[in-house]
């Protein structure tokens, strides 16, 4: 029979190999972070770090939560305070300059997420030029 313990072993270091270049990258002091446009408020949805690392998947979360389970709100683990579930409204509320926040980083990068030919942005998008 399957063996969870031993697939989820294999799974976790297949996705640290896998997404090596990248943290390791963020972590080189040879790579230039680009500056990013500092939000207004204090807190994002959860600590910087967990944002810099895993923003990916919190939206993957939400989208999924959002689409197949009708969630609509977050809590967060940093504040205890409900968030709403929303690409547009709740992050690019902070961050409303994609070209300047979301886009910088990801140029960077050479990572481009998908996400807006759909959803709107604000400011600072691209596909209007
Ligand atoms: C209430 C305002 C607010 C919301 C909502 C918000 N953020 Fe943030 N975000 C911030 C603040 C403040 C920082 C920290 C900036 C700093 O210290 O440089 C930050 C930092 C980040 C960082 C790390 C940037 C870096 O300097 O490495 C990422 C990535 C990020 N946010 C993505 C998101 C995403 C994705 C969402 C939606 C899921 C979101 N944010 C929602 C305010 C917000
Ligand atoms: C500090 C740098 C940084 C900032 C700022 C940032 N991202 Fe990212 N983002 C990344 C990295 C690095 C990846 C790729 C991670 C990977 O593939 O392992 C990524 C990947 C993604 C992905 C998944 C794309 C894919 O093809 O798998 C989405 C969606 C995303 N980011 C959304 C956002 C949004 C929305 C914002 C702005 C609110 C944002 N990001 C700001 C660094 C950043
Ligand atoms: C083909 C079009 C399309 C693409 C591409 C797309 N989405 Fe969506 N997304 C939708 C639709 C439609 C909804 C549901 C909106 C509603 O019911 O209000 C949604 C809902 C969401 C929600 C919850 C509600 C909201 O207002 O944000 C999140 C979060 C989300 N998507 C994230 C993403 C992310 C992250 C990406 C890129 C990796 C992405 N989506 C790409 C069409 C798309």
């Amino acid at each position: 029979m399957y063996d969870g313990g031993k697939i989820l072993a294999g799974l976790a270091i297949f996705v640290l190999i896998f997404t090596f270049p990248f943290w390791y990258n963020i972590g080189n002091a040879a790579y230039q972070r680009p500056k990013l446009e500092k939000p207004k408020e204090k807190n994002c949805v959860e600590s910087v770090e967990f944002m810099r690392a895993d923003h990916m998947q919190l939206l993957n979360e939400w989208r999924d939560e959002y689409v197949r389970e009708h969630i609509t709100t977050y809590k967060s683990h940093l504040t205890g305070k409900k968030i709403r579930i929303s690409l547009t409204k709740t992050c690019l509320k902070c961050h409303p300059n994609r070209d300047k926040f979301c886009d910088k980083c990801h140029a960077s990068l050479a990572v481009s997420p998908y996400c807006w030919d759909c959803h709107v942005t604000p400011k600072g998008d691209s596909n209007e030029k």
